[in-house]
C-alpha cells in the first residue's frame, strides 16, 4: 500500500524512458497507470511487466497531438481504471535544426506534439479533476531548453518554453480546485530521443566535458523528481520548475 493507492495516473509517452521510469516509481507507490503512447509495442510491454506485478496498467494508442485521440484514451481510461488523480505529460521527440534552416513543416510537428500535446492533456484531464472533485498533481517534462537556448534545437526550445508556460498558467488557474501543476526541467539522459546521437563517443564526451558534474542524469533520477512533485510531500508546490541539471545552467560562464 503507497500513498497513490485508489489513484489513478495518465503517462504520456509511459512506454519507455522517462516516461516509463514515471510510470514504474508511481506504479510503487500504489497508482494504477494509464499508458498513453504511440509505440504499441513498448507501451504493451511496459503495462504487462506492471499487471505481472499486480498494478492495474492499461495502454491506450494515443498521439497526443490529436485532440480526438486524446479526449477518447482520456473517457477510456475513465471507465476502465476510475478518474485521473495524476497526470505527467511527458510525450515528446525532437527534430534538430538552427532558426535559420527551420522547416515549417519541422516546427509544426514539433509544437504538435510538444507544445499542443500538453495543453490538450491538460485540458482534458484538468476539465475531468475539477468536474470529478480531484485535487489532482499535473507534472510536464520540460528542458534546460525550456529555459536557454540549445544550439540546433530551434523549434524543440521554443515548444519546451511553452511547456514551461502552459504548466505555470495551469497552476495558476487551477490551483483553486486544489490541482497543482508543476515542471521538471532535466538537461538530460540516454533514451532512445538521443541514443544514436550520443552513441558517438566524440558527441558523448564533449557532451560529459561540458558538463559541470561531468555526466548526463538517468531515466531514474529524473523520474524520481517528478514522482516526488506528484506527492502528498510536495502539497504545498505548485507553479515551481525543477531544474534538474546538476548546476549546469547555473554553472555557465563564470565557472568556465
Ligand atoms: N532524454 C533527454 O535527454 C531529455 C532531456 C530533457 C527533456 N526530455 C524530455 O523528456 C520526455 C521523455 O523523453 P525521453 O528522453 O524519455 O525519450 P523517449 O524517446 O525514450 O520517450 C518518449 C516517449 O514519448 C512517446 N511519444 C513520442 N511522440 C508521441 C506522440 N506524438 N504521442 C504520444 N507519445 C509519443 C514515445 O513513443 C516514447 O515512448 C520528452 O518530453 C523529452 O523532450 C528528455
Amino acid at each position: 500500500m503507497g500513498e497513490h493507492s485508489g489513484r489513478v495516473a495518465i503517462v504520456t509517452g509511459g512506454a519507455k524512458g522517462i516516461g516509463g521510469a514515471i510510470a514504474d516509481r508511481l506504479a510503487a507507490a500504489g497508482a494504477a497507470i494509464a499508458v498513453f503512447d504511440v509505440d504499441d509495442q513498448a507501451a504493451q510491454a511496459r503495462v504487462e511487466a506492471l499487471r505481472e506485478s499486480g498494478v492495474p496498467a492499461h495502454a491506450w494508442h494515443v498521439d497526443v497531438s490529436s485532440r480526438s485521440d486524446v479526449e477518447a484514451a482520456v473517457d477510456a481510461a475513465e471507465q476502465e481504471l476510475g478518474p485521473a488523480h495524476i497526470l505527467v505529460n511527458n510525450a515528446g521527440m525532437i527534430v534538430f535544426g538552427s532558426l535559420l534552416d527551420c522547416k515549417d513543416e519541422d516546427w509544426d510537428r514539433m509544437l504538435a506534439v510538444d507544445l499542443f500535446g500538453v495543453f490538450v492533456c491538460t485540458q482534458t484531464v484538468g476539465r475531468r479533476m475539477v468536474a470529478n472533485g480531484i485535487k489532482g498533481a499535473i507534472v510536464n517534462i520540460g528542458s534546460t531548453a525550456s529555459m536557454k537556448p540549445a544550439p540546433q534545437q530551434f523549434a524543440y526550445c521554443v515548444a519546451k518554453a511553452g511547456v514551461k508556460m502552459v504548466s505555470d498558467f495551469a497552476a495558476a488557474e487551477l490551483i483553486e480546485h486544489g490541482i497543482r501543476s508543476n515542471t521538471v526541467a532535466p538537461m538530460g539522459a540516454v533514451t532512445d530521443i538521443n541514443r544514436e546521437l550520443l552513441a558517438d563517443p566524440a558527441v558523448m564526451r564533449a557532451l560529459e566535458a561540458a558538463l559541470p558534474s561531468g555526466r548526463l542524469a538517468t531515466a531514474d533520477e529524473i523520474a524520481a523528481a517528478a514522482v516526488w512533485l506528484c506527492s502528498d510531500d510536495a502539497a504545498y508546490v505548485s507553479g515551481a520548475t525543477i531544474l534538474h541539471d546538476a548546476a549546469a545552467l547555473t554553472h555557465a560562464i563564470w565557472w568556465r
